[in-house]
């Protein structure tokens, strides 16, 4: 991955215009409260408040930089094009193939996996890689919520998202720039960890191409590479699957890739991290702060399981 954090003097809105957490809440608690998100053009119900996890101080990130400044090589390598360039992507309809280690392998329309699934509006905290991070409020539902209604075998162990593979609306994947297409995986407890977040939606609203449309992963505590967007196939497995940027770089990306202050990328330091729209770098929380999940690598040396 390029290491390029510096946003463009014009992505970073001035700090009256951010829109404040507290603010952010009540907007959303009037609009929330009995009412429904749409979600990839499905209502889902919501039932909950939004939930805050772990950033109760921290200022939102403005939807211009969240929306503005993305990865997303599919739609090429600088952090404008996926806005750019992922305006016409064609979202509607979206088929999800669920296969593997599954009592039931077929595939569903988006609105068939996620029908009645609860979502709910939570502000979690993306840490990149390449050193920067943002605080955003997503809009979507528990992961372990799908994988029960789903019912995988004793055999499944991990579960793996593949992101859409198309040459045509995804130019980046003319170019091999990395192993298409993107693939990401998590551990089965991992992924069943009430953290672990499909997003459909962000500020309120539809989540736009350039983030990942119309369903990607969110995993708070992991470096935002294990967060795959536009996902098409869930698949679940008995041995650890290859993922893109393991596969690409395995020196520097690992499988596990939790945030953490004291496992330096090879070519930098993950000790410190530049908030988008601060000018400070602040220091790197372990697992970003998610001290909860601690517990799911007790015993498991970090370092190596980087
Ligand atoms: N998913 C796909 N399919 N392709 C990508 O290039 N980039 C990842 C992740 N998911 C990526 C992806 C990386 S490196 C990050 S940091 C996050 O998406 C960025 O998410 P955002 O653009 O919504 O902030």
């Amino acid at each position: 991955m390029p290491r390029n954090h510096h946003p463009h003097p014009s992505e970073v809105t001035p700090e009256s215009v951010y829109l404040n957490r507290r603010a952010f809440i009540k907007r959303a608690s009037v609009a929330g409260i009995g009412g429904a998100l749409i979600a990839g053009g499905v209502v889902a119900k919501q039932r909950n408040a939004p939930r805050v996890e772990g950033t109760f101080d921290d200022e939102l990130t403005p939807w211009e930089t969240v929306t503005g400044y993305n990865n997303f090589y599919e739609f090429g390598t600088g952090k404008g094009d996926p806005k750019k360039n992922a305006q016409d992507f064609k979202t509607d309809p979206w088929a999800i193939e669920v296969t593997g280690e599954v009592s039931e392998k077929r595939t569903f329309s988006l609105e068939e996996l996620i029908d009645g699934l609860t979502i709910e509006e939570r502000i979690y905290r993306l840490r990149c890689v390449e050193g920067w991070s943002m605080v955003v409020p997503w809009n979507g539902f528990m992961l372990k919520d799908l994988i029960e209604r789903l019912g995988p075998t004793e055999d499944a162990n991990f579960v793996e998202f593949t992101t859409l593979m198309d040459r045509r609306q995804m130019p980046g994947q003319n170019s091999p720039i990395l192993p298409w297409p993107y693939v990401e995986a998590l551990r089965m407890d991992e992924a069943m960890h009430p953290l672990t977040i499909m997003v459909t939606g962000v500020y309120g609203k539809t989540l736009p191409p350039q983030n990942g449309a119309p369903i990607r992963l969110m995993v708070p505590w992991k470096y935002g590479f294990k967060s795959g967007k536009s996902i098409v196939k869930i698949r679940f497995t008995k041995r650890q699957p290859r993922t893109t940027w393991n596969e690409a770089i395995p020196r520097e990306y690992g499988f596990y890739a939790n945030v953490n202050p004291e496992v330096d990328h090879p070519r930098w330091s993950q000790a410190t991290e530049r908030r988008l729209g601060e000018f400070f770098r602040r220091d790197t929380l372990m697992f970003n702060g998610y001290e909860e999940v601690a517990s799911l690598y007790e015993g498991m040396d970090l370092t190596r399981y980087y």
